[in-house]
């Protein structure tokens, strides 16, 4: 009999996830405690092919309503633009390799400035809320991470099945 943590496939992930932001407020910190040691679900290892050979993120499933799972690889060389994600939370695990995770913030005059660095490697966890811009780089050969999303970015509609 599985318990309530079972997260064997994505959806199964997903709702447990789910679960865990409507506990109560600043859900971050839970979901990223929660997501540091949750076990893989099976759609991961049969998506990460795919996930290497894109300069973009790779859905692999998401709820009606959030959230969404997928894999991002960052190549080394190549740092993502200065971003959100389209006004929801993220929490991301790195799976292997290294990548660099910079915080950044609008000032009053518009112009970005850079608020904190921070290098990753495999099982580190971050998170970010809505309002948290940010650039990650691949260091070293690259790093692969798991990537849980309040939403799933209208640039990636149609990419996933929604499940309710
Ligand atoms: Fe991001």
């Amino acid at each position: 009999m599985r318990g309530t943590d079972a997260t064997r496939t994505a959806v199964e992930l997903l709702r447990r996830a789910a679960a865990i932001a409507r506990e109560g407020r600043d859900p971050l910190p839970r979901l990223a405690a929660w997501l540091r040691t949750v076990p893989l679900p099976e759609e991961v290892e049969a998506a990460r092919p795919e996930a290497m050979r894109r300069a973009r993120g790779l859905p692999i499933a998401a709820l009606e309503g959030g959230p969404v799972l997928g894999l991002r690889w960052f190549p080394p060389g190549a740092p993502t633009d200065v971003h959100d994600h389209d006004g929801g939370w993220g929490v991301a695990r790195v799976l292997e390799g290294r990548d660099r995770y910079e915080t950044w913030a609008r000032s009053a005059d518009g112009s970005l400035r850079r608020v904190s660095v921070r290098e990753l490697g495999p099982g580190d966890v971050v998170a970010f809320d809505a309002a948290t811009l940010h650039v990650q780089e691949g260091l070293d050969a690259g790093a692969l991470e798991l990537v849980l999303l309040e939403r799933l970015p209208a640039r990636y509609a149609g990419e996933v099945e929604v499940l309710r």
